[in-house]
């Protein structure tokens, strides 16, 4: 039940337990690396993005799915104790998913990802319909992704772990959000909306191809990117859902992104809507 009166966001994805470790450089590959100590940490893209649009103030349901076992009950739980509406989560005999983190001195990461639990994740049953915005990412199966953008009203979609996604999917969302990289794999002159976030640059919102704004980030000391796109894609939604503007909810999401890096895990630091808010006054 969502009480309150923030915007309604929807988040259909992952849910993860994180094992993070701390690490002088990335392997490459054939390179075996010594490690700091493990840290075992909620996240997976969905929840992530879940909690950082409910500490930014709207009305969040995620709807994804965990395993039967003791890191989906605590999943369901770390969600629940950071106001998310977890009806929507279901649980599979699959285990719940789990992504294996190197990050590196300068706050650089590497992501390996078991799916698990995610694979199992249906939103058929799910009332799309009555969300303001709905974001999605794409640690969660095509079908999945297709329902989401056929149903929602305006679905933003994070286009994270990069794969090809048919073109009438990626036309049917209201915007597409994409890092650098992520960006490679899209016909940007054939999209409406396609924002490209470019970590410590900032972002910028292209129009079939053609950039239409760009927003600088905010400088301070980056402990650790993990999570930092999930924060931005959470404040693009949720700005978004309270009638923004692109280039107002462009400036905000780069806010809260280089917020997001002050701290280790993807919800380490995850700022508040006064926080932004703050630091947008600042700038
Ligand atoms: O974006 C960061 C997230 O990606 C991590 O929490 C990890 O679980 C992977 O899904």
């Amino acid at each position: 039940m969502l009480t309150g009166d923030g915007p309604l966001v929807g988040v259909v994805g992952s849910c993860n337990v994180d094992y993070v470790v701390r690490v002088e450089h990335l392997a490459r590959p054939g390179e075996t690396v010594r490690g700091g100590d493990v840290v075992r940490l909620f996240g997976g893209k969905g929840a992530n993005q879940a909690v950082a649009a409910a500490r930014l103030g709207a009305r969040v349901s995620l709807l994804g799915c965990v395993g039967e076992d003791a890191d989906g009950a605590g999943t369901l739980e770390a969600l629940r104790s950071s106001g998310v509406d977890v009806s929507g989560v279901s649980r599979s005999p699959r285990p719940t998913g789990s992504a294996f983190i190197a990050v590196d001195g300068a706050g650089e990461n590497t992501i390996v990802v078991s799916p698990g639990a995610n694979a199992d994740v249906d939103v058929a049953r799910g009332d799309l319909e009555s969300f303001d915005v709905v974001l999605a990412q794409l640690e969660v199966p095509d079908a999945v992704i297709e329902q989401v953008a056929a149903r929602a009203r305006r679905c933003v979609l994070n286009v994270a772990p990069y794969r090809e996604v048919p073109s009438g999917t990626l036309a049917a969302c209201a915007v597409l959000i994409a890092n650098r990289v992520e960006a490679e794999g899209l016909a940007l002159e054939q999209l409406a909306h396609v924002v490209i976030t470019e970590g410590a640059q900032g972002a910028r919102h292209l129009r079939f191809g053609r950039e239409v704004a760009r927003v600088g980030a905010p400088r301070l000391e980056v402990h650790d990117t993990v999570g930092a796109g999930d924060a931005f894609c959470a404040a693009y939604a949720v700005q978004f859902a309270r009638g923004a503007d692109a280039y107002d909810a462009l400036a905000y999401a780069v806010v809260a992104g280089a917020l997001a890096t002050r701290a280790t895990g993807a919800r380490g630091s995850l700022p508040t809507h006064e926080e932004v808010r703050a630091w947008r006054d600042d700038a």
